[in-house]
C-alpha cells in the first residue's frame, strides 16, 4: 500500500484519487471544501508529508470566451492559465520536509513542464507528466480502462522514475493498458494532439454532412461507413508517419478541386485551403532546413526522388519538386537524382562532391502494407562528407555521411 495525495479533488481528481484509494492511503486537498468517503480531505501540510506520491490535478483554465461554445476562431490565440498548477509546485516547495514524487495530470501544451514548472520545484523532489485520457460522466471506469497510459519524465527513460509510476498503476488497472513512455514534452504532445486528431476527424465527417445536405441523394453515414471500413488507409496506423507531404497525381488536386465545392456549395469554410496551405508551409519549412544545413556547411543541396514516390516516373503532384520549389525561392540551387523521373529538368546521374541530400523516397514506408519490404538503394554515389536529411528517421547513422533524423529532436 503506498501513501499518495491528490493536490485538486475536482471533477478529475476526486474520482481519479477515490480510485486510488481503493488499494492505497489516499489523502487530497483543495482550495474549496471538498469531501468523500474514501479518501481523507486534509490541510496541504498533512498532505504533502503524509504522501510519498503526490498527483497534482488542478485547473489549468482557458481564458473566458476561449471554451468552444461560442463562436472563439476570430480570438486571439490563446495559451492555458498555468497558476494553479505553479501554486501547488509552490506549496509542495514550502510544505514539503523530505523529497517527493511529484505526478501533474493537468492538461498543458507541449513544452510547458520543462520551461515553467520543472525549474520551479526544488531538485530534491522528481516531476512526471502524466496526462489522462477520461471523459467526464465515465471518469473512474476510464481511469482504470484507458487506452494508454502516458508517462513522461526528463529523458524518457522507461526504468527509473517512469517504473516505479507503472508499477503503482498495475495496482489498480482493469484492462493491462499500454503504456506510453516519453519525455514530458512528449507526453504533453501525445495528449493534446490525441484530442486535436479527434477534433479533426469530427470536423472532416461533419463537412461531409454538410455537402450531403446541399448536393442531395447522399447520406452521409453510406459515405462514412465506407471509409470507416476502410483499415488499409484511413483508419489504422497507415499514413502516420511524419516524412513528405502528401503527394501523386489524385490527392492534392482533390484537395484542391475541393476547395472550388466547397464555395460552389456555399459550406461557409475551406478546410481544403488550411490542408493545403499547411502541405505547402511543410514544404518550406523543411526547404529552409535544407537551405541551412548547405549554408552552414557550405554543401549544395540534392534532392534524392524526384518521382512522387519510389519505384514510379510521374513527377505528377510531387512533394520533391515542391521542396524544391522553396529552396530556389530561398536563392539556392537544387538538383535531383532519381533514374526513374519522367521530368528530367533538373535531373542529374551522378553526384560526385559532397551535398546535403534529402532522402524524398523511403520504399519500405511507401509500399510496407503490401508486404514489400525491400529499402530504397542509393540512386548515386554519396560522397564523404555528405549530409543526409531523412525525414523517414530511419536510415543508420554512418561514419564517413552524417545522417539527420528531421523530426527528432530528443
Ligand atoms: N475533467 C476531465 O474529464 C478531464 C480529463 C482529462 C484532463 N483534465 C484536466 O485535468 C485538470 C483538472 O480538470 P478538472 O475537470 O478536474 O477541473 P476542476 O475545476 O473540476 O477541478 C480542479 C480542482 O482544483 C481545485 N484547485 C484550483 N486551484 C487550486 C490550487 N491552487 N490548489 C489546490 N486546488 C486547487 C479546484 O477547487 C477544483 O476542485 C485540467 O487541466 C483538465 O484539463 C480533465
Amino acid at each position: 500500500m503506498k501513501k499518495i495525495g491528490f493536490i485538486g479533488i475536482g471533477k478529475l481528481g476526486l474520482d481519479c484519487a477515490e480510485v486510488m484509494a481503493e488499494k492505497h492511503e489516499v489523502r487530497g486537498y483543495d482550495i474549496c471544501p471538498r469531501s468523500s468517503n474514501l479518501v481523507k480531505v486534509c490541510d496541504i501540510d498533512e498532505l504533502v508529508n503524509e504522501s510519498e506520491w503526490i498527483f497534482i490535478a488542478v485547473p489549468t483554465p482557458h481564458a473566458e470566451g476561449y471554451d468552444g461554445a461560442a463562436p472563439s476562431s476570430h480570438l486571439e490565440p490563446q495559451d492555458f492559465g498555468y497558476d494553479a498548477v505553479i501554486d501547488a509546485i509552490d506549496k509542495i516547495n514550502t510544505h514539503a520536509r523530505g523529497s517527493k514524487k511529484v505526478v501533474l495530470i493537468s492538461t498543458v501544451l507541449p513544452g510547458t513542464t520543462r520551461r515553467e514548472f520543472v525549474p520551479r520545484l526544488l531538485t530534491k523532489h522528481q516531476f512526471l507528466y502524466n496526462p489522462y485520457l477520461i471523459a467526464m460522466g465515465s471518469v473512474k471506469w476510464d481511469m482504470v480502462n484507458p487506452e494508454m497510459i502516458m508517462i513522461g519524465t526528463k529523458d524518457g527513460n522507461p526504468n527509473a522514475l517512469a517504473g516505479e509510476l507503472r508499477e503503482l498503476y498495475d495496482t489498480v488497472m482493469q484492462n493491462n493498458p499500454r503504456y506510453e513512455i516519453g519525455t514530458w514534452d512528449e507526453c504533453e504532445a501525445i495528449k493534446i494532439f490525441y484530442n486535436t486528431f479527434i477534433s479533426a476527424k469530427i470536423g472532416l465527417v461533419n463537412m461531409i454532412q454538410d455537402f450531403a445536405m446541399r448536393i442531395g441523394h447522399i447520406n452521409v453515414d453510406t459515405v462514412t461507413h465506407a471509409l470507416a471500413q476502410s483499415t488499409m488507409r484511413i483508419m489504422g496506423p497507415k499514413y502516420m508517419t511524419a516524412g513528405m507531404g502528401d503527394a501523386g497525381a489524385c490527392h492534392p488536386r482533390d484537395n484542391i478541386a475541393l476547395r472550388w465545392l466547397a464555395k460552389e456549395y456555399n459550406i461557409g469554410y475551406d478546410l481544403f485551403d488550411t490542408v493545403m496551405h499547411a502541405r505547402e508551409m511543410q514544404a518550406k519549412n523543411l526547404a529552409q532546413f535544407l537551405v541551412d544545413q548547405s549554408r552552414a556547411n557550405n554543401l549544395p543541396i540534392v534532392i534524392h526522388g524526384k518521382a512522387y514516390k519510389p519505384d514510379v516516373e510521374y513527377c505528377i503532384g510531387s512533394y520533391s519538386t515542391l521542396v524544391g520549389f522553396y529552396i530556389k525561392q530561398s536563392g539556392l540551387p537544387v538538383v535531383y537524382v532519381d533514374p526513374l523521373a519522367d521530368d528530367r529538368n533538373e535531373v542529374v546521374s551522378s553526384v560526385d562532391d559532397p551535398a546535403v541530400f534529402l532522402w524524398a523516397h523511403n520504399r519500405k514506408i511507401t509500399y510496407a502494407y503490401t508486404g514489400n519490404q525491400t529499402d530504397t538503394q542509393p540512386y548515386c554515389d554519396i560522397a564523404v562528407g555528405s549530409i543526409i536529411v531523412d525525414p523517414w528517421r530511419q536510415l543508420p547513422n554512418h561514419d564517413d555521411v552524417s545522417v539527420i533524423h528531421y523530426g527528432n529532436t530528443r
